[in-house]
């Protein structure tokens, strides 16, 4: 259906700082896109089919910047390690069993079911360093009519044998997932993916970026998670500067749209440098947590104008709901208040909403909110059973988000098409 209306409480940010609320309104949406919101449909449009969800929101789809696929699995394990560990330890020995077909398919099926549950409309997702296991990922993405980067991971050191590649293979098949997925959707895209600098050799990260610019592809990888993790780059490559600027020399740092995820010990001329490139950060609180990696100063990323969005981090995250990182991103905030002399504000409510629609969907493009001409991602949220008196919208909101789960989410639209449960 190429035009339509919904009726009902309309609430979204279009920029960090407040929720704009329309209660009981109308959304228009032609060819996908959102036409405007009305308090009285004008008569050009009263022949449009109407949804009627009176009484309850509507409010854009969720967006995860950052997850791992074949981590789904491990959800919940070994959360009482660090990243190093706990990479050697769960980690590499799940993501060594996706050369087999048929349980990728099982754990991605499962995967996609419940990102479809828990409202996510769009996610940025690395796979594990298996060429077909990662096509049959965007095969499946595309059949569920999400969004989705998907990103054949690229190690050729400092990991099991079982998940090391040749350099030059790495590359190839790199090239092949890109060549064969470019123009195939509009939903559902290759992104170049080197895990991070620790397994990745200057050859292969020269090899990425080259591809990245060659064809046009984004990139995604992380940064600065883990002190470890930093020390262990500085004494990879001394030559460099800082951790980022490896990244930079080989194109694979805002060259083209690139998201780093975590971003907790980054130095200033860091986070500077993101600025200035355009690089997206993927703030993950859960995963930062469980794996004691620290806390993510993202109000100096706001500050410093970096596009910031929202990761759940399957499965150094152990929760898939975007809303519930909504909520362990204010937390966390707020022991960065306390932690700095209440000089790093916490985040509000609208701030974390904004950066798990808008702030993420950015990178999609005109995706996240519910302005004129925004690819028209949607959910319909039942919140009757959450209040007990009357609300405000602003904070039905955060009842939702606080309080609610997926149960409360009974409809789902992905560029303004409706999207039923997976198979
Ligand atoms: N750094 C390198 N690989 C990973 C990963 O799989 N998860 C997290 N959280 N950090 C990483
Ligand atoms: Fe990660």
């Amino acid at each position: 259906m190429n035009k339509f209306v919904l009726k009902g409480d309309i609430i979204f940010t279009s920029n960090r700082d407040n929720f704009e609320t329309y209660e009981d309104s109308y959304l228009v949406v032609e060819k996908g896109k959102v036409v405007g919101i009305y308090s009285e449909l004008e008569e050009q449009y009263r022949d449009y089919p109407l949804k009627d969800y009176t009484g309850k929101m509507i409010i854009p789809g969720f967006v995860d910047l950052h997850l791992h696929a074949p981590q789904y699995p491990n959800i919940g394990l070994g959360l009482d390690k660090e990243l190093l560990p706990w990479l050697d330890t769960y980690t590499f020995p799940e993501e060594s069993k996706y050369g087999d077909l048929e349980y990728a398919k099982k754990v991605y099926s499962k995967l996609i079911k419940d990102l479809w549950a828990v409202g996510t409309t769009r996610a940025v997702v690395f796979s594990s360093i298996h060429k077909e296991s990662t096509k049959l990922l965007m095969d499946m993405f595309m059949d569920s009519g999400l969004g989705a980067y998907v990103g054949k991971v690229n190690m050729d050191r400092n990991t099991v044998p079982k998940l090391t590649e040749s350099t030059e293979r790495s590359i190839l098949e790199t090239e092949e997932i890109i060549l064969e997925y470019k123009d195939k959707s509009n939903l559902v895209k290759p992104i170049i993916t080197p895990r991070f600098v620790p397994t990745c050799s200057m050859e292969l990260m020269k090899g990425l970026g080259d591809l990245a610019i060659n064809y046009g592809v984004p990139v995604q990888s992380h940064l600065s998670e883990n002190t470890s993790e930093v020390e262990w780059v500085q004494e990879l490559h001394p030559e460099f500067l800082d951790y980022a600027s490896v990244y930079n020399e080989y194109n694979l740092f805002g060259q083209t749209n690139t998201i780093m995820a975590h971003c907790i010990y980054n130095t200033d001329e860091e986070i500077k440098l993101m600025a200035n490139n355009n690089v997206f950060a993927a703030h993950c609180p859960y995963s930062n947590f469980n794996l004691s990696s620290g806390i993510m100063p993202v109000r100096k990323f706001l500050d410093n104008k970096v596009p910031v969005g929202l990761g759940s981090d399957i499965s150094g995250g152990n929760c898939l709901s975007i809303p519930k990182v909504m909520a362990a991103a204010v937390q966390a905030s707020k022991m960065k208040w306390l932690e700095t002399n209440r000089e790093l504000a916490p985040l509000t409510s609208s701030e974390a909403f904004f950066l798990g629609t808008k702030g993420g969907g950015s990178f999609f493009g005109k995706v996240g909110s519910f302005e004129e001409g925004y690819e028209f991602d949607g959910l319909v949220i039942d919140d009757a059973n959450l209040n007990i008196k009357k609300l405000p919208l602003e904070e039905r909101i955060q009842k939702f988000i606080y309080a609610g789960d997926h149960r409360n989410i009974i409809i789902r639209y992905v560029k303004g098409v409706e999207i039923f449960e997976p198979k």
